[in-house]
């Protein structure tokens, strides 16, 4: 306890909408996290993934618990992460149920390939990882997996970038000084 923990933070309350708008500023990548098992096959795009430890290696991604993936990935304990490469927009849109034409959620339109350990992986990916889920954490209106990597892929492609709701590639890093 600290005298911070007896106040009111002094401002207004944040609505959705403010929250969305200046997490627009954050530029990440763009992956799919996709599953397989007794719970069903699904796969959905999210921004939300994070490194979280090297050792052991362990990441994690946050989605909503409105989307039915979310049991499917708790029921069958693996997921898969692909981060997308700057050409596979179209698998953002596609497994973000909505694609520019098409179906939603359509594994048959892109190149996966099954792992040995049965997850979807994403060929042409920027990097791909496959998880055994090591702790679940519910958090407001999403679910956080912390995922204990179990192989790491890095591809030569470069990674699809997110920001501001725009797709885009990264300019050269070193291009601020
Ligand atoms: C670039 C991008 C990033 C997204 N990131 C996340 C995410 O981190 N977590 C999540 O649960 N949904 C994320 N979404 C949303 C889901 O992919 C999907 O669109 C949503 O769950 C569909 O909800 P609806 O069927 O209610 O429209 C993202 C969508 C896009 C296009």
């Amino acid at each position: 306890m600290n005298a911070w923990n007896n106040l009111e933070p002094k401002a207004p309350p944040v609505t959705p909408d403010d929250f969305v708008r200046a997490m627009g500023a954050a530029a990440t990548s763009v992956s799919v996290v996709t599953t397989a098992g007794l719970g069903g096959r699904f796969g959905l795009t999210v921004s939300a993934l994070s490194s979280v430890s090297a050792e052991p290696p362990l990441l994690l991604v946050c989605v909503n618990r409105k989307n039915p993936s979310v049991s499917a990935i708790t029921q069958n304990g693996r997921f898969a992460v692909n981060i997308l490469a700057t050409h596979q927009q179209d698998v953002a849109r596609v497994f973000s149920g909505r694609p520019l034409d098409g179906q939603p959620y359509d594994f048959a339109r892109h190149s996966w390939i099954d792992s040995e350990n049965g997850l979807p992986l994403l060929q042409g990916a920027a990097a791909n990882f496959e998880c055994e889920t090591e702790t679940i954490h519910d958090a407001g209106t999403h679910r956080i997996f912390i995922g204990r990597v179990f192989t790491a892929i890095r591809s030569e492609s470069a990674p699809l970038i997110y920001s501001n709701r725009n797709f885009g590639r990264m300019a050269d890093l070193d291009g601020g000084k």
